[in-house]
């Protein structure tokens, strides 16, 4: 079994030096003793989004399990475009997509001046603001995107510095969510028991990050790679079927035997006593902990409790919102009713169906157990808990 804990070995973009620096620790340490490990490790590894020299790499994710074909990118207007066309899903995968895709459209910019380059960045970050709206993690790459300007600004005059520090800082937050969903895969790991059976909704796995582990699914391959068997009841998740076409395409790569079923069934299968955990992502996390996710995520909480099984959502740091005091002010996405109508371009409903189609739900902090984090694992009250683990104070929590 392949079993690589160091994503930054893992990388194209990782500098030589931090890869050697890495993998010298790595074997000093007696954790990697072959260096085909790493090649292995490497070959293996789901890579969601790419920065390469010719524009931005992504799998197409509206195509798999039976297509898998790679895009290349080659503007920061594709990019945005592939965000609000769900070719890249997940809140993650988002954030890491609109920083590469901005850190692309600075680097294309002709505006030779740092106020061109500056008015040029402005309206790129608007474009990929508005793609999608209820996973915070586009907002908070964008933010540090804009922060990485202000201060590059703040010392040189040269456009040219502030583009390169712009694709630096892009490939920078793609490799600390890799190692994020890692640090988070083992300190959920610890909540999953060996010959646990877990159910998860969506998918929440490499394809919804910059790759490698996920977030729900990291938890799922952290105790996978402590030594522990794991197996997953993944729901369907209509209308966009993301458990059935990406966590069903993942989990079967990667060897973890996985079972779909329809979103209906959830209820039935947890009153037969087959599962004995739920972990889910999520797109933005309140300060009070409720946490909005993949629409179909709330049923799922109501069920768990009902059945007193242990509800977790695992999800980085970036997801976390507490500038909002509760779920209540989580913007919700409405996508295409043609969504829910159609499945790809089949029509299933009659013609001219009223159709509501909200692509997120909140569920309420008292239905989770924990909330897992790159940085530990938060419990209630979550507004102390989050806001120790973010570094913030709560009395400090904007409102
Ligand atoms: O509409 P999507 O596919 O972008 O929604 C994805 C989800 O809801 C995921 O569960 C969430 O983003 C967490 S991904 C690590």
């Amino acid at each position: 079994m392949w079993n690589c804990d160091e994503p930054l070995l893992l990388c194209e973009t990782a500098t030589s030096k931090q890869r050697s620096t890495t993998l010298l620790s790595y074997l000093s340490s007696g954790k990697l003793d072959r260096r085909e490990n790493h090649t292995e490790c490497f070959k293996r590894m789901i890579k969601t989004v790419e920065w390469t020299n010719e524009g931005i790499r992504m799998i197409d994710q509206r195509l798999l399990p039976t297509e898998e074909k790679y895009l290349m990118l080659r503007s920061y207007e594709e990019v945005a475009e592939a965000i609000k066309k769900m070719v890249v899903r997940g809140a993650p995968a988002i954030g890491v997509s609109a920083a590469m895709g901005l850190a692309l459209g600075a680097s294309q910019s002709v505006g030779t001046s740092v106020a061109d380059l500056e008015d040029d960045f402005d309206h790129m970050c608007k474009v990929m603001g508005l793609t999608r709206p209820t996973a915070v993690n586009l907002f908070w790459a964008i933010e540090r995107m804009r922060e990485t300007f202000r201060r590059e600004k703040a010392g040189t005059q040269d456009a040219g510095v502030i583009k390169a520090r712009l694709i630096e800082e892009a490939l920078k937050i793609f490799h600390e969510d890799l190692q994020a969903n890692r640090a988070l895969g083992r300190f959920g790991a610890e909540l999953i028991h060996d010959g646990d059976t877990v159910l998860t909704h969506c998918n929440a796995g490499a394809l919804a990050t910059a790759g490698d582990y996920g977030t729900a699914l990291g938890v799922i391959r952290g105790a996978r790679d402590a030594g522990k068997r794991v197996a997953v009841i993944a729901d369907e998740t209509r209308p966009f079927l993301q458990g059935l076409r990406l966590t069903a395409w993942e989990l079967a790569k990667d060897n973890i035997p996985v079972t779909v079923i329809t979103d209906n069934m959830a209820g039935h299968v947890m009153k037969s006593g087959k599962v004995n955990a739920v972990v889910v992502g999520a797109d933005r996390i309140a300060a009070n902990g409720d946490a909005a996710n993949k629409i179909g995520t709330y049923m799922v909480a109501v069920l768990a409790r009902k059945h007193e099984i242990p509800f977790y959502v695992a999800a980085p740091i970036s997801t976390l919102d507490l500038s909002l005091k509760s779920g209540q002010e989580i913007p919700i996405e409405e996508r295409d009713w043609k969504e829910v109508t159609h499945i790809r371009d089949y029509q299933l409903a009659p013609d001219g169906v009223d159709v509501q189609n909200p692509a997120f739900d909140v569920t309420p902090n008292e239905l989770i157990t924990a909330i897992i984090t790159d940085k530990g694992v938060a419990r209630a009250p979550y507004e102390a808990s989050l806001s120790e683990l973010a570094g913030t104070k709560a009395d400090s929590v904007k409102r």
